[in-house]
């Protein structure tokens, strides 16, 4: 887990608590781009499946949806998430994932706790280098391969961990 290095005026107790779901390259396009690895679902199914799972609790967080295909755009949101006192983020670098060291350096030092998702069971995929993370060590932790309920899963286990820290 990365030093809180977060604005110190951003310490305070009390939600609704700020998530963000961050999509990098390629992921615009879930629910038509190749549907028999990653469904046919869109990414606006995301919501409606958060509040399945966190049921009335969903109240206590509010949640912002970011996408870019570039690598520079997804460190400024970063960045201006750290700024604007956001909790958590869900995100799905795609495929810089696998590639950015970049990303991994912005995660490294901004100090909000990233739950790294991926639709597809990276793992099990054909191409070695999916089973690649640069993030992967600066990140709280993983979900891969629930197709989009790894996002809302995501998004749980980050509600689970802001109500832990706010006790
Ligand atoms: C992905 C997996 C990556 O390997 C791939 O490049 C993507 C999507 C997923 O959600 O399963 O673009 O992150």
């Amino acid at each position: 887990m990365p030093t809180n290095t977060m604005p110190k005026s951003c310490h305070s107790a009390g939600g609704p608590y700020p998530i963000l779901v961050l999509n990098g390259p390629n992921l615009a396009g879930i629910g038509l781009r190749q549907p028999e690895i990653y469904g046919s679902r869109g990414l606006e199914s995301i919501p409606a499946m958060v509040e399945q799972l966190l049921g009335e609790r969903a109240g206590e967080i509010e949640l912002s949806f970011y996408n870019s295909n570039s690598e520079g755009a997804l460190i400024d949101r970063l960045e201006q998430a750290r700024a604007a006192c956001v909790r958590g983020v869900a995100f799905n670098a795609g495929a810089y994932t696998h590639t950015s060291l970049a990303l991994a350096d912005c995660i490294a030092w901004i100090g909000i706790p990233v739950v790294e998702v991926h639709i597809s069971n990276v793992f099990a995929r054909e191409e070695p280098i999916r089973r690649q993370s640069f993030m992967g060590a600066h990140v709280m932790g993983m979900i891969a391969g629930f197709g989009l309920w790894s996002y809302a899963l995501a998004v749980q286990a980050l509600h689970a961990h802001i109500m832990e820290q706010d006790i």
